[in-house]
């Protein structure tokens, strides 16, 4: 994965080089920027050592027109959609301020706006400075739009005082990037089902019936695990999304065939996540040859099919077992019910009709339901994020 490393100019610069390193052991590929006050601290010769890369330093080069210089204008939009992170350590007070009112000058400020990558800053300044009510109020605007901040550690500081405004440690700042890419190890040795997408039930040939599934939770929850180190078995109805990396992906297109590759697979399995939508009916005799149109109304019986989930819940042996409800109303009563219903340990419920959640967005607004009684709400984030907070979650039931 790529990330971009701004240096802005404080005593600290000196350990961004430290902290290069080690997000190389992490086997990431770090692009150094620095402002220009952050080469009067170190130099770019440092950085373009140990990255063996051009340090970025100019938004622009000479003043002509040649392709190179035109290129090197335009070169942060690109840095901006390549990378996967951008981080800023150390990230004085003027950055953070440059930062939460939009202010684009430089290359790095110009870099924060144009890409959607996630940022991460830790801030590092005089302990006056930190606790300023604009710093803290630039923070305050910078936390509400995403950005993660490592906070400072309190100690000796260049300035001779002592207080709140260190550089925090380089192994708190990697665990933080890493954290936010999703690259933590700790489902190593964990063995993950997930299920995923629509299933069809066939009324003949050429129709059958599905819901509005596109897959995007489940597949993001399968991606997510593999990056935290898991095995990951993806029975996954039909859907158009890329297959993750390393997961063993098992294609299905009925209610009946999902049961069978669960049941079949779920020995494998110690956690088992449900996010499939499955079709609750199907039609109780499914027609050889393609129905005829006719001029009378056309009645079709259905009957139910096996509650995958509630068979699970009710042989679990030392399973972690994870349910999900797509409500339109009542979620908490619903939700409820469905995790004593089915055997679940947690039931990730969510309001389909509420404006970012549910069905083919690319974010999701749930809360968690657990079977102590607590309600966990999480904010509106995306699904890849949601992944991770119920990941965290099961993990936690785990320990305990
Ligand atoms: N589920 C399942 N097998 C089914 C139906 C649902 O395993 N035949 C699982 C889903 O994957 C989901 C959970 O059960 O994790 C809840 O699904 P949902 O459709 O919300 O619940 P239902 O039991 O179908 O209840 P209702 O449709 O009445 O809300």
């Amino acid at each position: 994965m790529k990330i971009a490393l701004g240096v802005t100019g404080g005593v600290a610069a000196y350990k961004a080089a430290e902290l290069v390193r080690r997000l190389q052991q992490e086997k990431l590929d770090v692009q150094v920027v620095m402002t220009r006050s952050a080469q009067e601290f170190i130099t770019p010769l440092t950085f373009a050592a140990l990255t063996g890369k051009k340090v970025i330093t100019e938004m622009f080069g000479e003043r002509d027109a040649s392709p190179a210089n035109v290129e090197s204008a335009i070169e942060h939009i690109a840095v901006a959609q390549r990378i996967d992170l951008l981080l800023v350590a150390p990230a004085t007070a003027d950055i953070l301020g440059h930062f939460a009112h939009g202010i684009a000058g430089d290359f790095l400020t110009t870099l924060y706006l144009a890409t959607k990558a996630p940022v991460v800053v830790a801030p590092a300044m005089n302990v006056n400075m930190w606790e300023h009510p604009a710093t803290q109020s630039n923070l305050a605007a910078l936390r509400a739009r995403g950005v993660h901040v490592v906070d400072p550690d309190e100690g000796y500081l260049a300035c001779g005082m002592t207080g709140a405004g260190r550089l925090a440690a380089t192994e708190a700042i990697a665990k933080k990037v890493l954290s936010v890419l999703g690259l933590r190890h700790d489902l190593e040795g964990q063995s993950v089902l997930v299920t995923a997408g629509p299933t069809c039930e066939d009324l003949d040939p050429v129709r059958f019936l599905t819901n509005r599934s596109s897959g995007k939770m489940g597949y993001a929850i399968a991606d997510a695990s593999v990056r935290r180190g898991a095995h990951v078995i993806l029975v996954s109805g039909p859907t158009d999304l890329r297959i993750p990396e390393s997961v063993d992906w098992v294609p299905v297109r009925t209610t009946e065939e999902m049961r069978t590759a669960v049941l079949e697979r779920c020995g494998e399995a110690n956690i088992v996540i449900m996010a499939a939508a499955v079709a609750d009916y199907r039609p109780a005799a499914s027609q050889a040859q393609k129905l005829k149109r006719g001029d009378a109304g056309l009645t079709i019986e259905l009957e139910p099919t096996p509650d995958i989930l509630a068979q699970l819940g009710g042989n679990k042996g030392g399973r972690t077992i994870v349910g999900f409800a797509a409500e339109t109303e009542r979620i908490a009563e619903n939700a409820r019910a469905k995790l004593q219903r089915k055997g679940a340990d947690i039931i990730v419920a969510n309001d389909v009709t509420q404006e970012g959640a549910g069905f083919d967005t690319d974010t999701n607004i749930v809360t968690l339901f657990l079977r102590d009684g607590r309600e966990i709400p999480l904010p509106k984030l995306s699904k890849f994020d949601v992944a991770n907070r119920i990941l965290d979650q099961i993990l936690t039931l785990r320990a305990s």
